[in-house]
């Protein structure tokens, strides 16, 4: 039997610390559902001292999650991170405390000024702590504490090796060597893991972990040399999202183990064929999109352009694909629905690309695939998965959009006039309001008139449109990102018109303003 290597994900903590790409409880849910479905065996839920925010997420999905996954929290190697992890973790049936303390040079130095000596009282104190907190609860036999060595790969290895065998004999069932600032390659990595392995002692009492990060390139890479080294535990993010160049990329690892099973003689517990949705999700929510030709989540990662690699695949896939685009549940330009297909083959189409959905969602989702059918010759699975995912966890919006038209052209000013249904409270009637204005285009014309029409003035962040399928008939899909009240929102618009998307968009991001619901605050309520 191959070893299974432990999916570790920290999209909810590291990946989420990056600038940007913070995410409010709701998408956290959204994001914790997908990698439950994906299998992870630990998700890394946030670092509950460091705000109220991530102390909410990780209690929420504790108790949500908390019987499907490990249910991981972060915290500094202080005894009241620990307390308020733990606290957090209360709900959860599968907790695991994760404590850090960075032991390289440069930090001890700079960041921690504190020697060497007590880097290890730190640690053995700390890693006792949170073990005891745990064995304090009548189902845990076996607290599980994770020592994350800060900064390992830059840490002399004699002093590594002696804080690892301490935080092993005081506790920790896992032990993580971060890659912190990016700075190792394979074999200094793999090299790193082997030492660790030959001379601590009591090594074989824990899982050894990698957790490595991007700068130069080489996450994936050195993550793999560790487990060829022998680690057993691999810490990554969906689409390497994390600060700076990332972390270390869920769905490369996963890929690559199961892809090279010959050399690497491992297994995982994921279901790969929902990687493509993962991939999408976390893109969607942070609003940080996936490059074209990224590796196994990217729209070009299975196209097979040149002619000659055509002519091969013609003859055997296997001569230019070594993975199936079904096995990472690739959502392309397969052809699915006509205008007359019926509900049956709809709902089957649907459950086969991976996703479930409520009858009601089922609906709008049909009713809008069937008007689309309308607007442009084929429909694909890339428009399914778009309306599934505009049309799932639709909050209540005071504005909807009903009627908007523009005026634009050379030599001419652009002038967008809209009309929305403002929502009075559930027993009332609607309210009409139309208004218009101009702007330097008929984008900033339309976003203009809809701030009026609200009476909110956002900062606009970020603002991009996407070809959803090919094809010059296909659905734009915009995604803008606006601030208000120090705190930022995302909204998605969907149409065959990339100015109705646009507004439709705009419009889902000030509706969200205006209810001050989610949101993610511009700069970090984080207190560490
Ligand atoms: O990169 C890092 O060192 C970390 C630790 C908290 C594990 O994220
Ligand atoms: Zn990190």
């Amino acid at each position: 039997m191959p070893d299974v290597i432990t999916i570790f994900d920290t999209t909810l903590r590291d990946g989420e610390q990056s600038p940007g790409c913070s995410m409010d409880t709701d998408e956290k849910m959204q994001v914790a559902q997908a990698l439950v479905d994906l299998g992870v065996d630990v998700i890394e839920a946030g670092f509950p001292i460091s705000s109220p925010g991530d102390f909410e997420a990780v209690q929420k999905i504790g108790r949500v999650f908390g019987s499907k996954s490990t249910i991981c929290g972060l915290a500094r190697c202080r005894k009241e991170d620990i307390d308020r992890a733990w606290e957090a973790l209360q709900d959860a049936e599968k907790v695991r405390i994760h404590l850090f303390l960075a032991t390289s040079p440069i930090h001890r130095e700079f960041k921690l000024k504190m020697a060497e000596q007590e880097i290890i009282r730190r640690t053995v104190e700390m890693v006792k702590h949170a073990a005891d907190l745990m064995s304090q609860r009548a189902d845990i036999t076996r607290p599980n504490v994770e020592f994350s060595p800060e900064d390992a790969a830059r840490t002399e290895l004699d002093f590594l090796c002696e804080v690892v065998e301490k935080a092993i004999a005081a506790g920790a069932t896992t032990i993580n060597i971060p890659d912190t600032v990016g700075y190792a390659t394979p074999t200094h990595f793999f090299n790193v893991i082997s030492h660790l392995k030959k001379h601590v002692p009591n090594i074989d009492q824990c899982v050894l972990s990698t957790h490595c990060h991007n700068d130069l390139g080489l996450a994936v890479a050195n993550s793999l040399a560790g487990v060829e080294a022998g680690a057993r535990q691999v810490e990554c993010t969906i689409n390497g999202l994390g600060e700076r160049a990332g972390n270390a990329a869920l769905e490369e690892i996963v890929m690559a183990l199961r892809t090279r099973q010959d050399y690497y003689h491992t297994a995982t517990n994921i279901q790969t064929t929902r990687l493509w949705h993962a991939s999408r999700l976390v893109s969607k929510v942070t609003g940080m999109t996936v490059q074209r030709n990224k590796a196994i989540v990217g729209q070009n990662a299975f196209a097979h352009e040149a002619g000659i690699h055509q002519h091969g695949m013609l003859q055997s896939r296997s001569t230019y694909e070594i993975m199936k685009p079904e096995d990472v549940g690739y959502i392309g330009e397969n052809l699915v629905l006509g205008k007359h297909s019926g509900r049956h083959a709809f709902r089957d189409r649907v459950e086969k690309m991976g996703y479930t959905i409520d009858d009601a969602t089922f609906e709008r989702v049909y009713n809008d695939c069937i008007a689309l059918a309308d607007k442009k010759k084929s429909i694909f699975d890339a428009d399914i998965a778009a309306i599934i995912e505009s049309r799932a966890h639709h909050a209540p919006e005071t504005w909807t959009l009903q009627s908007f038209h523009v005026f634009g052209g050379t030599g001419t000013i652009p002038t967008a006039t809209v009309e929305l249904h403002q929502s009075n409270g559930e027993n009332s009637e609607p309210k009409i309001t139309r208004d218009a204005a101009t702007g330097d285009g008929p984008v900033d014309a339309i976003f203009r008139v809809l701030d009026r029409m609200t009476e909110l003035s956002p900062v606009l962040t970020q603002y991009v449109v996407k070809s959803v399928s090919g094809g010059k008939d296909a659905q734009g899909e915009v995604l803008v990102e606006i601030e208000h009240d120090a705190r930022r929102y995302h909204g998605q618009g969907l149409s065959t018109d990339i100015l109705e998307a646009s507004a439709r968009a705009y419009l889902q991001a000030l509706n969200k303003a205006h209810a001050g619901r989610g949101g993610t605050p511009i700069a970090p309520e984080r207190g560490v």
